[in-house]
């Protein structure tokens, strides 16, 4: 071992004996099972000057991967002067490994770096997007593809994961609709809970587990007209109901880390805001792990108009229980003359070194700084085959049949059929936002090369029709031609890989560019053929045309390295489709906000008058949406009956049991995912039309019947009131179990204060 580590051990080890027994500042935020590395960390932090816990407290990027402005900062120099205490960006076994040299080898303590990085939907092998994973409302698979993004990252040295996002999002025009699970408080909790078991597994100090995050607190979804970084108000029962429940969640599974969010929550920036780190996450949740901020956001509080200069907004995001700063362009600089001048106070500095030390010693780090940097695991886990079979199988049942008229789905024999559009071959965009490090430039499964696996006999004619954007049309005419030359047309349209994610919020979202002509065109010219729409997008669009001009549409999001596999899965039906939307399609643009369980108002349509003048409509399009959240179709179908109750009245310490049988009334064995919801009918504010409460996916075979149960407790029927309340209130509750969520409710219980 080098002699300079030993000797750090050494002085370490005999401290930790010394002061084990008298431990000053010692935080009240560490549990039990955590007393072993707080006394370590505590020895440790014995040692440390205030510049090194500074240092500690300052993230840096490597040039991998940058997702914003760049802080021209020499990391090298600074690890070496002890000033960093985690870096991101920094994406492989041999790059981790040198610096992470430099930080035990070269410096004073010999303290390991933590290196970070945005594993979102895979590391090397990329899974479908987020929003298309929750779409599968497969928890198992969801959590099994973060194991593996896991189990990839952390041969390259990644300790840590900015990941899972679980924004709410209900805004189609925010890019970063794509990167969470939908619109649906229940399901995201649901969710998230699942990436971070995934991530973090049962053990952090395994070499393949890595810490998760969860991020970005919080409210960044519900950023006004959908455009990022956008101001977010609202009252603080929508932000305890909707936007927090998945965050807490998270912190129920055990996440190890939180982010910060670029937005304001009414009036005060995220990355300051103490009332959500110190009140409400750390008293309220008793969250003990560490808090990163979002990129710049510290100084961004400036623009914001909330810190006076950058210094100021150190002081301010310190004090509000902000440990890290991602881009290290604050803490490092200000920190040390704040406490001089007494505006930050050095146990709040303490706090957070000890945070992020102690995460350090969960992952193991100090007993073998570079256990995770591996080359030959790197080499021996990247793109493993078990893993693209994983991905192959999340593309399929992730992938969502908005509509299949004329059993136009599954293919079955054709001649000939016309493979036409600019998604068809991609290799590209079809990875979808936050890519990580997954190889763009061919190692990626395209649907042609899906659907030629298919097909023996059958001849494929292909054109590429136009771009994803711009305005040529000087391709449509082979496309045309050739979609009159086959028996059936399958077109691939979407959008551009980074017309999602951050920085990526579009006021139009119909399909982009001329490809909405280009169907239309070959609709005119193919009357009479069969249109299938397959599409790749990261966010719901306006498909009102495409509706009406495809036979049949599947919606399959970016679906990853093996998505071109995974959609001739479903297109050939080895896969019979399963997937439900997570997310409302509206009908057009103006709809949005426009979300399942909105609330009603005093003025809502009349079922058989949806036209009523002085209602709560529009005068030029429905209130409906397009596709609604919880739709999906199947090549079989599923019919429900026989709803029961277990009891018309209970109290508040019973429970209910709903049930329904689900029959397989079609040709084709299938998966259908059975959703629960519930309507408070009364309260003391109101509540939402309906509520998802439970939901199950299950396998029937054509003919099978099975009956589904759901309980729910009381605890399921809470709800912050006015008062900031949680609870629940008596009253009638209209209930209903469903293949989506679009249905009227024809089942009631009631809730009464006394038990029955
Ligand atoms: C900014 C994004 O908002 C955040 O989600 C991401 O983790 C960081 N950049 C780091 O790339």
């Amino acid at each position: 071992m080098n002699s300079k580590i030993t000797q750090t051990l050494f002085v370490l080890s005999s401290i930790l004996v010394f002061f084990s027994c008298n431990i000053a500042d010692k935080s009240n935020h560490l549990s039990k099972q955590e007393t072993v590395f707080d006394t370590k960390v505590d020895s440790l932090m014995e040692l440390m000057t205030l510049e090194e816990k500074i240092g500690q407290t300052t993230m840096y990027s490597g040039s991998g991967a940058v997702t914003g402005p760049t802080v021209n900062a020499d990391f090298r120099k600074f690890i070496k002067a002890s000033k960093v205490g985690a870096m991101l960006n920094v994406y492989s076994a041999k790059g981790t490994r040198e610096l992470q040299k430099l930080a035990v080898e070269e410096t004073r303590l010999g303290i390991p770096l933590l290196f970070g990085y945005d594993v979102i939907h895979g590391f090397k092998t990329i899974f479908p997007i987020n929003l298309g994973l929750s779409a599968s409302w497969d928890l198992e698979d969801i959590q099994k593809s973060s194991r593996i993004a896991a189990e990839e990252a952390s041969a390259v040295g990644i300790h840590w994961t900015f990941a899972p996002m679980v924004d709410i999002a209900r805004d189609p025009r925010w890019g970063r609709i794509s990167e969470g699970a939908g619109e649906d408080v229940y399901l995201a909790s649901k969710i998230a809970k699942a990436y971070v078991h995934g991530f973090q597994g049962d053990d952090l100090s395994k070499y393949n587990t890595i810490l998760a995050c969860a991020k970005h607190f919080v409210g960044y979804g519900a950023a006004q007209a959908g455009r990022d970084y956008h101001t977010v108000n609202m009252s603080e029962d929508e932000l305890r109901n909707v936007y927090l429940p998945p965050f807490k969640a998270s912190v129920d599974a055990g996440v190890e880390t939180f982010m910060t969010a670029f937005n304001e929550v009414n009036g005060v920036p995220a990355s300051g805001n103490s009332f959500l780190y110190r009140d409400i996450l750390r008293d309220e949740w008793n969250f003990k792990g560490l808090v990163v901020s979002d990129y710049t956001a510290i100084f961004e509080m400036v623009q914001h108009g909330f810190a006076k200069d950058n210094k100021d907004a150190a002081r301010i995001a310190m004090n509000a229980g902000i440990d890290m700063d991602m881009m290290g362009s604050v803490n490092r600089l200000y920190l040390e003359e704040l406490v001089v001048e007494n505006k930050v106070d050095i146990a709040h500095i303490n706090d957070a070194c000890r945070r992020i030390l102690l995460a350090k010693y969960k992952l193991g780090l100090f007993d073998d700084p570079y256990k995770y940097a591996n080359e030959a695991r790197e080499k021996e886990v990247i793109y493993k085959p078990e893993f693209l079979g994983a991905a192959r199988h999340s593309a399929a049942i992730s992938s969502v049949l908005l509509k299949n008229e004329n059993n136009a789905l599954p293919l079955t024999s054709a001649k000939t059929i016309a493979l036409i559009g600019p998604l068809v071959k991609d290799k590209e965009n079809i990875l979808g936002n936050w890519g990580a490090a997954g190889d763009r430039s061919g190692k990626a499964i395209s649907v042609y090369q899906g659907i030629q696996e298919y097909l023996q006999d059958t001849r494929i004619l292909y054109a590429k029709g136009c771009e994803i954007e711009g305005d040529d049309e000087s391709k449509f005419k082979d496309a045309i031609n050739i979609a009159k030359k086959a028996d059936m047309v399958v077109l691939v349209l979407g959008e551009d890989y980074d017309m999602s994610g951050e920085a990526a919020s579009r006021t139009n979202i119909k399909l982009p560019g001329k490809q909405t002509k280009l169907i239309r065109q070959i609709r005119k010219a193919v009357p009479n053929k069969k249109i299938v729409l397959v599409l790749m997008n990261g966010r719901p669009l306006d498909l009102s045309e495409e509706d009406i001009l495809a036979d049949a549409i599947l919606e399959a999001w970016f679906p990853g390295t093996m998505g071109g596999h995974g959609v001739a899965d479903v297109l050939f039906g080895k896969y019979n489709p399963s997937g439900k939307l997570t997310v409302t399609f509206p009908r057009n643009v103006g709809q949005i906000p426009i979300y399942y369980n909105m609330k009603n108002t005093g003025r809502p349509i009349p079922k058989n008058n949806p036209k009523e003048d002085y209602k709560s409509n529009y005068i030029d399009v429905a209130n409906t949406s397009l596709y609604p959240f919880g739709h999906g179709l199947s090549y079989t179908n599923f019919e429900y009956s026989d709803f029961k109750l277990s009891a018309a009245t209970i109290g508040f310490s019973d429970m209910i049991t709903a049930s329904a049988t689900i029959t397989n009334t079609g040709d084709y064995d299938g998966h259908e995912i059975v959703q629960l919801y519930v309507h408070d009918k009364v309260g003391s504010i109101t509540r939402p039309v309906k509520e998802l409460k439970g939901f199950e996916k299950i396998f029937l075979k054509k003919g099978e019947s099975k009956i589904v149960s759901f309980k729910i407790e009381v605890e399921d029927l809470k709800f912050y009131n006015s008062e900031m309340v949680f609870g629940v209130e008596p009253g009638v509750f209209d209930i209903a179990i469903k293949g989506t969520s679009d249905f009227e409710f024809e089942h009631t219980f009631t809730l009464t204060e006394s038990n029955k």
